[in-house]
């Protein structure tokens, strides 16, 4: 996957996250120098030829591309705001989690310092680090991203998504929006079914159909979002609510949680008040676009 030149790199921050980072890294050929407030952590590494740095400072003057993987905002600042800490010159990647506004500031707070910035969101678990199916989103200066990206390549698949900073911990939560959604939405079949005697692994591959199907529904949606028209093509929202009493009632008679059947009914009749009964389903998307705090 990695046919970059060497180049040196610096990795800060040796949790699981950090140390599967600077493993690949080093798989790929990249002479790398870790730091960790837990120096141990660092051993592995170390013996697979990373050089340990004493310093945060010394850390950072290694390479031009420094990766940071901590656990929150807090831990970031607390490294990397000490006074004896030169950013300027270097280029960070900040692939700690975040929000999209924390991204935004620790951006103008890096830029201020004299660093170039790009935020990132890893879309993967430790041990697909190096790997294809490892998804990395990047978003920041598109020069920025277009100069690191050969190396950024050892880490997995990675992805620009814009110059905006927050886009890579937005699109970060909206892939785990449509990750519980639809787990929660099998979750829900696999329970009504398993009182009719129907284990998991029998309806698994159903339901399986019915979201891959589903899923091919979205471009030609996304079209009514983006255009903001919603004829109903294929069936009405007020049909979809009726169907959805029936989930309910269904819900309620095999005595299992009707909690999430009951909440897409009330979006639904929300939106059927509002005028929208005759019109498809993203129609929906005036209500989720706006807050809802009771
Ligand atoms: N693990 C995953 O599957 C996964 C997947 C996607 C994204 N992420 C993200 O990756 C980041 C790191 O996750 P992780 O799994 O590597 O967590 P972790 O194993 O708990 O490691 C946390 C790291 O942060 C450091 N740290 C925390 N507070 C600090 C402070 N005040 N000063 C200096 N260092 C501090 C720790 O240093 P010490 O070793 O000294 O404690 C350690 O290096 C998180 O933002 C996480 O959301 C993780």
């Amino acid at each position: 996957m990695d046919n970059s030149p060497a180049t040196p790199v610096t990795v800060i921050g040796l949790g699981l996250m950090g140390q599967a980072l600077a493993g690949a890294f080093l798989k790929a050929g990249h002479p790398t120098t870790v730091r960790n407030r837990t120096p141990s952590k660092a051993d592995q590494l170390v013996a697979r030829g990373a050089r340990l740095a004493p310093t945060v400072g010394d850390a950072i003057k290694a390479g031009s591309l420094t990766i940071v993987c901590v656990t929150d905002y807090a831990a970031l600042y607390d490294l990397l705001g000490a006074n004896e800490v030169s950013l300027n010159g270097t280029t960070l990647v900040n692939l700690t989690s975040g929000s999209s506004a924390q991204a935004r500031e620790a951006a103008r707070w890096a830029e201020q310092r004299g660093a170039r910035y790009l935020d990132g969101a890893i879309m993967a678990i430790p041990p697909a680090i190096g790997t294809a199916e490892a998804v990395i989103l990047h978003s920041g200066p598109r020069t920025d991203f277009d100069t690191h990206a050969p190396a950024l390549g050892a880490l997995g698949t990675v992805t620009y998504l814009g110059e905006d900073h927050g886009l890579a911990s937005l699109y970060d939560v909206a892939g785990l929006a449509m990750m519980w959604s639809v787990l929660n939405a099998w979750l829900q079949g696999t329970a009504m079914l398993r009182t009719a005697g129907v284990d998991a692994a029998t309806y698994a591959p159903f339901a399986q159909q019915i979201a891959t199907g589903v899923a091919t529904w979205l471009p030609g949606y996304a079209e009514q979002i983006d255009n903001g028209s919603f004829p109903a093509e294929v069936s009405a929202l007020e049909t979809d609510a009726r169907a959805m009493e029936h989930l309910i009632e269904e819900s309620e008679a095999v005595g299992v949680n009707a909690e999430l059947p009951k909440l897409f009914k009330a979006m639904a009749d929300r939106a059927i008040a509002a005028g929208h009964g005759k019109e498809q389903y993203p129609v929906l998307i005036e209500e989720f676009t706006k807050p809802r705090n009771d």
